[in-house]
C-alpha cells in the first residue's frame, strides 16, 4: 500500500526535479451515481457504494430487478469487482468491474445475457433517493382455497411457443375460431391463453391497459366465451414479465380485479424478474398466495398456473397457493432433444399431480414444424402417460392432417385425462427403450412404448413382468386391437412412441 506521507514525498520530489506531477491514485469509488444510459434490460438506474470499517459494500438498482447487492466485492487497484445475482443459476455470474475517475464511475461486465459498459455521474442524495425502488410488504403464510378447481389435467392453446410476442387481437380471435371448427375445443381444449407481450401502461389511477394489439381485452374474452371457449392471460409478480412488459408487482390486486372485469378465466403467473426479488422457498411461496388470494377476493374462478421453473420443489405447495397447475421446468423448446429431456426426465413429483393440482412439464409444440411425426407423437404421448395439462403451442389455423390426427386423438386424450389423474412412470429401461405404466380409473393400464435411439428398435413387453393381465390390448394410436398374447414384440421407430391401454 502507498502511504499517503509517501505519495507526498514522491510528488514533492518530482516538483523538486522540474518533472510533471504524477497523476493522482485514484482510490476505488465509494459514493452515488445515477445512469443515463444504458441497456434496456436491466435498465440500471443507480449505483450507491459504501465502505464500512474497510469493507466496501453496495447496490445497483434497475428497472426488472430492485435493488440488487454487491455480492463478492472485492478491491483490485483502483477498481471494485463485484457479482450480481439476478435470481436464476443457469447463467453464471461473471466479474463485473466499476471503476472510477472522482466525477464519475464506469460499471463494466455483463448480467443474465446483457453485457454492458456504462457510465454513471455523481448524483446528489436527492436524486438518489428519487430512484428508489419501492419494496412491497407480503402477506403472512396462508392456505388459500381457490375458486376454480382442475380435475383434470387443464386443455387448451396458448400463444408464445408458436408466436412469442407477435400476438394481438385478431390472431387471438382467429384462433378462437379455429379451435371451435377444427374439432380442438370438442376434444377438450377450451383455454385459449395469451401469454408475454399483451400488456401495455398502467394508466393514472394504476391499472394495467393492453398495448395497442389489443384494443379491447373484454370484447376478446366476449368473442372467445361466445365460441364456448374461455380466455387466458399472463403476468408476473416482478416489476417485469420475461419479455420485458410490465409486471403486476405493487398491483397485484389491480391486476387481478382488472382480469376478473375482463372476463378472464385462467391466470399464468410467471416469476420472471420477481425472480430477484423472491429467491427463497418464503417469498416465492408469498407472491403466488398474494396473487391467488387476489383472485379469489374477485370471486372470479380462474385457473392459477404457476410458473416457477419447478424451483423450491414447487409441487409440494403448488396446491396450498391455489395453484392447479405448476411447471416443473424451464422453457421447452421445438427441438426433439429438449422435449425429451424434460419429458423423460423432468416430469416432477409424481405424488404432487392429481385432481385438482398438475405437474406441468410445459406447452406442447406439436405442429410448429421443429420435430418429426413420429417425435411429435412421443411427445404427446408421454405428456398422456404423464397426466401433463395439454396447453397447444401451435398455430392451429393452420394444421396438417397429422398435427390435427395427434392432437384430437380421443383415446390418447382419455389417457391424459382419466380422472384418477394418476402419473405414469417408467416401469423398465432398458438403454433407449423404456416402457412406461400408468394406471387408468377402470382397471385397465396405459403402456407405453418408447425408442430414444436413433434407430428403430423392436421392443418386446410380458405382461406378466409389469404385473397386468391382458384380456385385450389396444393400439391407441392406430385405434386397432392387437391379437392377444402373453407377451406382444412390436416396432417403434426411431425417437418414437406405441401408447397401449391393457385391460386385465
Ligand atoms: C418464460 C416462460 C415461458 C413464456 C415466456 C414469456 O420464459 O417460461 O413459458 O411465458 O416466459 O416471456
Amino acid at each position: 500500500m502507498f502511504r499517503k506521507s509517501a505519495l507526498r514525498y514522491v510528488l514533492a520530489a518530482a516538483g523538486l526535479l522540474g518533472m510533471a506531477a504524477l497523476p493522482a491514485i485514484a482510490a476505488p469509488p465509494i459514493g452515488g451515481w445515477i445512469f443515463d444510459g444504458g441497456p434496456d434490460f436491466p435498465g440500471f438506474t443507480r449505483l450507491q457504494v459504501h465502505k464500512d470499517h474497510g469493507r466496501y459494500t453496495g447496490t445497483v438498482t434497475s428497472h426488472w430487478y430492485g435493488d440488487l447487492k454487491m455480492d463478492d466485492v472485492r478491491v483490485d487497484a483502483d477498481s471494485l469487482v463485484f457479482h450480481l445475482f439476478n435470481g436464476n443459476p443457469r447463467v453464471p455470474e461473471t466479474d463485473i468491474v466499476l471503476k472510477g475517475d472522482g466525477k464519475s464511475v464506469r460499471m463494466t461486465g455483463k448480467l443474465w445475457y446483457a453485457d454492458f459498459d456504462i457510465p454513471a455521474r455523481a448524483a446528489t442524495k436527492s436524486a438518489l433517493k428519487a430512484l428508489d425502488f419501492p419494496v412491497y410488504p407480503l402477506p403472512p403464510h396462508r392456505i388459500v382455497q381457490p375458486l376454480a378447481r382442475a380435475e383434470t389435467p387443464p386443455m387448451g392453446w396458448n400463444s408464445w411457443n408458436k408466436f412469442a410476442t407477435d400476438i394481438d387481437d385478431r390472431t387471438v380471435r382467429e384462433i378462437a375460431d379455429a379451435m371451435a371448427s377444427s374439432g380442438l375445443r370438442d376434444a377438450g381444449y377450451v383455454y385459449v391463453n395469451i401469454d408475454d407481450g399483451w400488456q401495455g401502461m398502467r394508466d393514472k389511477t394504476g391499472a394495467l391497459r393492453p398495448n395497442a394489439k389489443f384494443p379491447d381485452m373484454k370484447a376478446l374474452a366476449d368473442y372467445v366465451h361466445a365460441r364456448g371457449l374461455k380466455l387466458g392471460i399472463y403476468s408476473s409478480p416482478g416489476p417485469k414479465s420475461c419479455a420485458g412488459y410490465e409486471g403486476s408487482y405493487g398491483h397485484v390486486e389491480q391486476d387481478a380485479k382488472t382480469f376478473a372485469d375482463w372476463g378472464i378465466d385462467y391466470l399464468k403467473y410467471d416469476l420472471c424478474s420477481g425472480e430477484a426479488l423472491y429467491h427463497t422457498p418464503e417469498t416465492v411461496y408469498a407472491v403466488y398466495q398474494q396473487m391467488a388470494e387476489a383472485i379469489a377476493a374477485t370471486k372470479r374462478p380462474m385457473i392459477f398456473s404457476l410458473c416457477e421453473y419447478g424451483r423450491f420443489d414447487v409441487g409440494a405447495w403448488g396446491r396450498d397457493v391455489g395453484g392447479s397447475l405448476w411447471r416443473t421446468t424451464g422453457d421447452i423448446e421445438d427441438k426433439y432433444e429438449t422435449m425429451a429431456k424434460i419429458g423423460f426426465e423432468k416430469n416432477g413429483v409424481p405424488n404432487h399431480t392429481g385432481p385438482g393440482g398438475w405437474n406441468d412439464p410445459d406447452m406442447l409444440e406439436i405442429g410448429n414444424g421443429g420435430m418429426t411425426t413420429d417425435e411429435y407423437r412421443t411427445h404427446m404421448s408421454l405428456w398422456a402417460m404423464m397426466a401433463a395439462p395439454l396447453i397447444l403451442g401451435n398455430d392451429v389455423r393452420h394444421m396438417t392432417p397429422d398435427t390435427l390426427a395427434l392432437l384430437t386423438n380421443r383415446e390418447v386424450i382419455a389417457i391424459d385425462q382419466d380422472k384418477a389423474g394418476i402419473q405414469g412412470l417408467p416401469a423398465k429401461k432398458d438403454g433407449a427403450r423404456e416402457i412406461w405404466t400408468k394406471r387408468l380409473s377402470d382397471g385397465s393400464t396405459a403402456v407405453g412404448l418408447f425408442n430414444r435411439g436413433d434407430d428403430a428398435t423392436s421392443l418386446t413387453v410380458t405382461w406378466a413382468d409389469l404385473g397386468l393381465k391382458a384380456a385385450k390390448v389396444r393400439d391407441v394410436w392406430s385405434k386397432s386391437d392387437l391379437a392377444p398374447a402373453t407377451t406382444q414384440t412390436v416396432t417403434v421407430p426411431r425417437h418414437g412412441a406405441v401408447l397401449l391401454r391393457v385391460t386385465p
